[in-house]
């Protein structure tokens, strides 16, 4: 499957119509990345296609990344890996999965022909380091290897044009959530003059904004002061969700047709209902949503 079915165009605007907003005088868009990519997710695509360019550029034919046992991250690396005719090497968290059945995301993974490799926790803290990358890469051949979430300079700059798609909006704060901080330091920079931008963080993490202003710095050279990112709708931290949370997602599904990522955008549309009608959500704004996958 090619990459860019019409993705290239840009996703999707689509005005909300939910009796909360009418209430609150707010007009909500919701900027349906999801739509981007059958097997790709849109911030996958945002981020990935760089690196996958970067990596033919430096003459790899593999590109080698890192994934806990579900992650969206490995599944995506894998599908555009297999369209962009690259082979694609995954590192796991957790040795003792080595030698169980795979769960269905890993299948998949394999499937569009990942080679799968376990590491265990104590090298996975050091996955960085030159020793366990070298061993890594000694056992799988030359790859340029991307982080989690692909959220480095080429991931983060990938997200620029998908803030330049939001501000032609009309939106004056733009909201997503946030995982590693790649989506969000990208959209920023490419926001327009006066725009905010909005981030949820999805996981308890004191220093994820000194990282994504980090991110921000790796790929421009600066930081931009139009973001900032709302810590109190992580739910108790990464993958945690209440019955709150699912019957909140469960309701947004059968009155609008709309799936939220119950680990990241349930968490962000959730904290922003609760929001309506102050602060960045006073009445006679118009609010961005971003739904990232
Ligand atoms: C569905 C979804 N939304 C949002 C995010 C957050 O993206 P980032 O890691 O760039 O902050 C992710 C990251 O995995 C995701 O899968």
């Amino acid at each position: 499957m090619s990459l860019s079915p019409g993705a290239a165009r840009g996703s999707p605007l689509q005005e909300l119509a939910d009796e909360r907003l009418r209430r609150a005088g707010v007009r909500l868009l919701l900027k349906r990345d999801d739509l981007l990519h059958p097997t790709v997710p849109g911030n996958k695509w945002r981020k990935l296609l760089p690196n996958l360019a970067e990596a033919r550029a430096c003459g790899h034919t593999a590109v080698l990344t890192f994934g806990g046992a579900y992650s969206n991250h490995l599944r995506a690396t894998a599908a555009a890996g297999r369209a962009a005719a690259l082979r694609t090497v995954g590192v796991v968290r957790g040795d003792e999965l080595r030698d169980r059945p795979l769960n269905p995301s890993l299948a998949q993974a394999a499937a569009w022909g990942m080679e799968l490799d376990f590491l265990d926790r104590a090298s996975w803290r050091e996955r960085q380091s030159e020793a366990v990358l070298g061993r890594l890469l000694e056992r799988h051949g030359p790859a340029l290897v991307v982080p989690e979430g692909g959220s480095n300079p080429a991931g983060v700059r990938g997200c620029v044009p998908l803030g330049r798609e939001l501000a032609a909006s009309g939106a004056s704060v733009v909201c997503c959530s946030v995982g590693t901080g790649g989506t969000l330091a990208g959209l920023a920079a490419g926001l327009a003059e006066g725009q905010q931008a909005l981030g949820y963080a999805s996981l308890k993490h004191a220093p994820l904004a000194a990282e994504t202003a980090a991110l921000q710095r790796d790929a421009f050279g600066r930081t931009t002061s139009n973001w900032r990112i709302e810590d109190g709708w992580h739910l108790g931290g990464y993958g945690r969700t209440t019955p709150e949370l699912t019957a909140f997602a469960d309701d947004f599904r059968s009155r609008h047709g709309v799936s939220l990522d119950l680990g990241y955008e349930a968490k962000a549309m959730f904290g922003l209902m609760a929001g309506l009608g102050s602060g960045p959500f006073a009445a006679g704004t118009t609010v961005a949503f971003l739904i990232a996958g």
